[in-house]
């Protein structure tokens, strides 16, 4: 924590959706916050509007040295690093048959990999001064495997795993590590469907209101509110009406 402030957050996906709701309501909360993404313009848009408690840095999460930059930059910046929010994601998804391998490589590396580079480049330093907050998004569909989703789901059930190890590995160094585990939710992510058949059928199915993104927000602060000897892992958040 620095300057009387409730710490120092970096949210990967800030541009849109979840992340930017999130970077909202921590900065509201009293956070700074460094908002990621590869979206510059949107980025900028945002950080004008949280004013000195933010600041935008452009970068793709599947860049394997991309988040220790933006780790360095924040400690630079904000003089430390309290929160991460491994939130960038895409949904590019297709039956196997009528998958495009490119978007299985996109998905793999963004939501698995990003996830991954994420944690490596801000665990030193948590480590170092002694805990933090490390928050990975991960999905329903990492619960429960179905039709059509496949290569997302193993993403997000892989994301699952891999944070509840790192719960364990770290726990005892006051790290605390949460999964925040979204229904359905009113963003843009669907704009990452590039399937015509999945795009139809996602119009048909889905036949209830979805979450406000401030739903996953409030759902994070949550986590981030409790006395440090409290850990959160995991929390599961659906439309009341999905099935
Ligand atoms: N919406 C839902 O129903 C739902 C449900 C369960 C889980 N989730 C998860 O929630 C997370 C946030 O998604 P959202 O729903 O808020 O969708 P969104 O509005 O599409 O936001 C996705 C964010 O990820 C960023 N992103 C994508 N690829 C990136 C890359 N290579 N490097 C850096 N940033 C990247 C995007 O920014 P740029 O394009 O500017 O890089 C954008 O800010 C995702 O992990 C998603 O899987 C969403």
């Amino acid at each position: 924590m620095n300057n009387g402030k409730s710490g120092t957050a970096i949210i990967t996906g800030a541009s849109s959706g979840i992340g930017a709701a999130t970077a909202r309501s921590l900065v509201a909360q009293g956070y700074d916050v460094v908002l990621t993404a590869r979206r510059e313009d949107r980025l900028d848009m945002l950080a004008t509007e949280l004013g000195s408690s933010a600041m935008a840095l452009a970068v793709d999460v599947s860049d394997r040295d991309g988040m220790s930059r933006v780790v360095a930059e924040t400690l630079r910046h904000f003089g430390g690093v309290d929160v991460l929010i491994n939130n960038a994601g895409t949904m590019p998804v297709a039956s196997f048959a009528e998958a495009d391998m490119d978007d299985w490589d996109r998905m793999i590396d963004i939501n698995l990999k990003g996830v991954l580079y994420g944690i490596k480049a801000v665990l030193p330093h948590m480590l170092r001064q002694g805990g933090g907050d490390i928050v990975s998004i991960a999905s329903i569909a990492g619960l429960r495997a179905t039709a059509i989703n496949g290569v997302y789901a193993a993403t997000k059930s892989a994301v699952r795993f891999a944070m509840e190890s790192l719960r364990q590995e770290t726990g005892r160094s006051a790290i605390r590590s949460t999964i925040i585990t979204p229904g359905a939710v009113d963003t843009e992510l669907e704009a990452s469907v590039t399937n015509s058949n999945v795009r139809q059928a996602l119009e048909t199915t889905i036949d209830f209101k979805l979450l406000d993104p401030s739903a996953i927000a409030d759902a994070i602060l949550y986590a981030l509110a409790q006395p440090r000897n409290v850990c959160i892992g995991e929390i599961v958040i659906r439309p009341t009406a999905q099935a």
